[in-house]
């Protein structure tokens, strides 16, 4: 199947890449490597850290999935044997073939239902399978309360038809733990990190956010209705954190590990 997602800017979103990859490599770090894996990478962005993934896992087969027209264009310099990408929304994701490793860094908290997807998931996993997920738990910091206040005012609100791309997506970390447990996965680990980003001020905050989480505003309000609510965007963090220099961003994100088991259970 192919949606069209979010209208994501590979170079805009490339600006922080070093702050962004760091979680993707400690993900990959709790991942027990086997040589030849099946891999699929979901929201695999532009590739760069897919094709990294399958040659850091020796994998058999990766596959990179992700609904941006934008982003699957980015992915075409990857492509190589053993490495493909398809668009697809994760929403209605459905393989016929099971993975040993479903990997999904900083994607799912765009795809919602958690507790739905989760075990929908685990079930596309071989015998001795692993799900590893990160998901961003930053709804609590200013530069996210501010983005959702602005679009929760007129002219914005209505033009969203109510639309907010909210905060109910990503769980408490315990809820991931529990939910594993009931849907019998045998090993888990499910670790709260917070990321320190050190940036030289509100402006490199601005920046990120545009990247990611705006981008869902900015798809559905056209250029023009975007222009005036990053520009309130851009006042209000100027307002909250514009006495800050240096300024350290703190990112919370979630690591989520399951491994099952390798032969059914009796
Ligand atoms: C923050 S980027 C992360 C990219 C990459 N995983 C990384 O670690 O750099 C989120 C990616 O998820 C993709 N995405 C968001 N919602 C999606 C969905 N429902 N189905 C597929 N991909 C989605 C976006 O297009 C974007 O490329």
């Amino acid at each position: 199947m192919t949606t069209t997602g979010a209208q994501w800017n590979p170079d805009q979103y490339a600006r922080f890449r070093a702050e962004r990859s760091q979680p993707f490599y400690d993900l990959a770090a709790m991942v027990e490597a086997r040589p030849g894996m099946r891999v699929v990478d979901l929201g695999c962005g532009d590739g760069a850290l897919t094709a990294w993934l399958h040659e850091h896992l020796e994998a058999g087969e990766t596959i990179g999935v992700d609904n941006s027209d934008t982003m699957m264009a980015a992915t075409t310099k990857q492509a190589k044997p053993g490495l493909r990408f398809q668009q697809h929304d994760i929403a209605a994701w459905n393989p016929t073939e099971r993975y040993d490793l479903i990997f999904a860094n900083a994607s799912l908290q765009w795809v919602p239902d958690h507790e739905a997807l989760i075990p929908r998931l685990y079930s596309f996993l071989a015998p001795g399978g692993q799900l590893a997920v990160q998901v961003p738990m930053q709804d609590e910091h200013v530069s996210h309360r501010t983005a959702e206040a602005v679009a929760e005012e007129e002219p914005y609100a209505s033009a969203l038809g109510g639309y907010t791309r909210g905060f109910d997506r990503v769980l408490r970390p315990v809820r991931y733990s529990e939910m594993l447990w009931e849907i019998g996965c045998p090993e888990q680990r499910v670790r709260l990190n917070i990321y320190p980003h050190e940036m030289p001020g509100y402006e490199a905050v601005i920046e990120w956010v545009k990247g990611t989480y705006l981008t869902a505003y900015e798809t559905r309000l056209g250029p023009e209705l975007f222009a005036s609510y990053f520009a309130e965007y851009e006042k209000r963090i100027e307002a909250a954190l514009g006495g800050q220099r240096p300024y350290l961003y703190t990112y919370p994100r979630i690591l989520i590990w399951a491994k099952m088991a390798s032969s059914p259970r009796r």
